[in-house]
């Protein structure tokens, strides 16, 4: 064949290749719409008065969106689509404003580095896009969905930061503010001007006849920063619908271009690589006279077409809704099993009653939050969470502590001035929130840290205080860890960051307490992260410990099973987790006293947190292999044997693999005991050398120095717990499963 031919022939072979690429990306975009098409007509159909030319629009921009979505991302949805990828214990979020924590989106992309050293592997961009700088609610009020705020940089460093994000498999989240519009957003700007087009996609009314029939009604969300839900528009001479602060306009989802080009910039979002949306204040998009203008059927209907469009066109994409509402009113947003709506919620009932439980001490309420989320379908998965950048508010299940003679507005007024520090001894340090003196309904602000206690004991030199206020900042992110679903830290909890107050100085934010939580990422205390003598890296160290022990063990996948353990005492919350074989028994001592609590179970548990490193790396590295079959035959042999050193020595020279880990936990149990002998005749720090334990191991020296003497395994009977404290036991489990 002539050179000439060949290269001919090689074009078309070529020619055809990427044709037959386009076909295969054509025939994938039918069968994904024709799969959901006749529910998707339906849907639509019915909220929009069978408007078919605004539905085939709607079908033509996901075609349009589809096509733009490129090779890398479409490649990427494959491999998660239906993978239920975030459901296993690794996944752990992070939560951070980009200028706070590096300036720009470059910054961030810099910084992964920092982002993975935490565990990280999804990262949550708090809203970035364009955004009138005094009138931006933290960036919640968009003036260009197509933008980034030219502060923190462009699309193209977004999308950059997301390819960067993607290599090192970090998924990215970012928010879709989708119930209102800056007021400068071009649509905004022309009904000022009067134009009726642009009107008709928000709630303009001639006067206030209209407004005042819905506003009684309606609960104000900020009430005292922005009372009431209507704002007079002066240029239109008319009245605007404003639920959140006046300058964010609410979009009228009655309106089919709303949706169509709502939609179309959620999907834009998702073609920068934006792997979770982040829903922002969902249960508000549809409005309707005489009720609360919250959580109206249509919202489902919205939200079920959101992800059915999101389905065709980027299947691997997450659908998270911020629904911060009481329980009852939060589950009808995970639709059903069949007809997923969001794929995630936030688990704000139990972030709330985390609190709670901080101020009263007594864990029953947690308790009964938890058998209720414990009786949920597995497939429903909730985000938790200890704070976010928004306030802590009080939806508590009022009925169940009623029983308990608790009152609501009392009881309010009690969290708020425990968590505030005006109740006596109260070391926490928060801030009121839209302080609603009218109906007693304030709010809380404040990083996990100060309302632990941290920054009042480091303000007052008391380095006990310090001492057992650290042990309940890390109890608390050992339980947020405990629970089933995706954890996420917001930025700075990691290194136990304080609050930031610079913002009561700062005209545009002062009347806001959230951004006392808000504050800039403190990288010169970031830097005192390896030592563990030191607050930062006391709680950086144990958090590491903790995520991976979590990521590595199945039985803190979201599948597994999950119970209440009875530990006969008020203040110490027991959890139980089963799953692949592997039970897991977690006790919270919320209370300011030690306790002793009966443990009966039918075999020793290694203490996860005392193990000693090279046992808890054998544990773990030995986790992974549960399900293989049949076990390592020269490991069993090695815990079988008399001499304690060696046993972990041959446990922690990775022979571990696929050994079952009641083996693996046999032989702590002689290991240990070798140790504890060792100690006692002083020679601990050798000893600990030989057998392979780090004596830098931070939650050991810092919380209880002589680790040495203590026992990582522990048998069924009384068990001793400190205040504030915690306790990760891995049960023997049963080899057959
Ligand atoms: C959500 C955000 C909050 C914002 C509000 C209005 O609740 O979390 O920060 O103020 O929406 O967009």
């Amino acid at each position: 064949m002539s050179r000439k031919t060949k290269n001919t022939s090689e074009k078309n072979t070529s020619a055809r290749r990427r044709e037959s690429a386009a076909e295969r990306r054509e025939r994938i975009f039918r069968e994904r719409l024709a799969a959901c098409y006749d529910e998707m007509k339906w849907l639509y159909c019915e909220l929009y008065h069978n408007d078919e030319q605004a539905f085939s629009y709607f079908t033509e921009m996901l075609r349009r969106m589809y096509a733009e979505r490129s090779a890398a991302l479409h490649k990427w949805d494959e491999q998660r689509e239906g993978s239920g990828w975030y459901k296993s214990g690794r996944t752990l979020g992070m939560c951070l404003y980009v200028d706070s924590f590096a300036g720009t989106l470059e910054g961030v992309r810099e910084h992964l580095s920092y982002i993975e050293e935490c565990g990280v592997n999804y990262l949550h961009l708090m809203p970035l896009l364009k955004s009138p700088e005094g009138k931006s609610d933290g960036g919640y009020a968009v003036s260009d969905f197509t933008e980034v705020d030219p502060r923190l940089g462009s699309m193209k460093d977004l999308a950059r930061l997301t390819r960067d994000c993607h290599k090192k498999d970090i998924a990215v989240c970012l928010d879709f503010v989708m119930n209102h519009t800056s007021d400068e957003h071009e649509w905004a700007k022309k009904a000022r001007a009067g134009d009726p087009d642009a009107q008709a996609r928000y709630f303009f009314f001639d006067g206030w006849d209209v407004p005042n029939q819905f506003e009684p009604y309606i609960p104000d969300v900020f009430p005292t920063t922005a009372p009431g839900n209507f704002t007079w528009c002066s240029e239109a001479g008319k009245v605007v619908m404003t639920m959140f602060y006046p300058y964010q306009w609410d979009l009228n989802y009655a309106n089919p271009t709303v949706f169509n080009d709502m939609t179309e910039a959620m999907l834009n979002l998702c073609n920068h690589g934006v792997d979770i949306v982040r829903l922002d204040a969902v249960p508000y998009i549809w409005k309707r006279r005489g009720t609360d203008c919250r959580n109206q059927p249509e919202v489902h209907s919205l939200v079920r077409l959101l992800r059915l469009a999101a389905g065709v066109v980027c299947p691997g994409t997450l659908l998270l809704g911020e629904v911060v509402m009481e329980p009852g009113k939060v589950m009808p947003y995970f639709g059903t099993v069949e007809k997923p709506e969001c794929d995630m919620l936030y688990n704000v009932t139990t972030m709330a009653t985390t609190w709670h439980t901080v101020a009263t001490k007594d864990v029953r309420l947690l308790e009964h939050q938890l058998s209720i989320v414990y009786g949920l379908p597995r497939e429903f998965t909730f985000l938790n969470y200890l704070r976010s950048h928004d306030d802590i508010g009080w939806g508590l299940d009022y009925d169940f502590l009623a029983q308990f003679g608790a009152e609501q507005t009392a009881h309010k007024k009690f969290l708020n001035d425990f968590l505030t520090g005006r109740w006596p001894g109260s070391p926490s340090r928060g801030e009121l929130y839209n302080d609603d003196q009218l109906r007693g309904d304030a709010r809380l602000c404040g990083t996990t840290a100060s309302l632990c206690g941290i920054e009042a004991a480091e303000y007052e030199g008391d380095k006990e205080k310090l001492d057992w206020t650290v042990r309940r900042d890390i109890m608390l992110h050992a339980f947020l860890l405990t629970q089933s679903g995706v954890p996420v830290l917001y930025s700075g909890d990691e290194i136990g960051q304080t609050n930031d107050y610079t913002y009561h100085d700062d005209p545009l934010r002062r009347d806001d307490s959230r951004y006392i939580h808000r504050g800039r990422f403190r990288w010169e205390d970031a830097a005192l992260r390896s030592d563990p003598s030191t607050r930062e890296g006391r709680i950086f160290l144990t958090l590491r410990k903790l995520i991976s022990i979590r990521a590595a063990l199945p039985a803190f996948d979201s599948a597994a099973d999950c119970w209440i353990i009875n530990t006969g005492s008020d203040h110490v919350l027991g959890i139980g987790r089963y799953h692949r074989g592997q039970k897991l028994l977690a006790l919270f001592n919320f209370g300011d006293d030690d306790q002793d609590i009966r443990l009966d179970t039918d075999g020793p548990c290694l203490d996860l947190m005392q193990a000693p490193a090279a046992i808890l790396e054998a544990v773990l590295s030995g986790a992974s292999e549960i399900t293989a079959t049949g076990a390592a035959a020269g490991v069993a042999e090695a815990a079988a044997t008399d001499d304690a050193a060696g046993v972990a020595e041959a446990v922690a020279t990775g022979a571990a693999a696929g050994v079952s880990l009641a083996a693996i936990i046999d032989a702590a149990t002689d290991a240990a005991a070798g140790v504890a002998e060792a100690a006692a005749t002083g020679a601990a720090a050798g000893t600990a050398t030989s057998v392979g334990i780090s004596t830098a191991d931070p939650y050991g020296t810092m919380t209880d120095p002589d680790i040495m003497e203590s026992d990582c395994v522990v048998r069924p009977g009384w068990i001793h717990i400190r205040c504030h404290d915690f306790r990760w036991l891995l049960h023997k489990y049963d080899s057959e499963a």
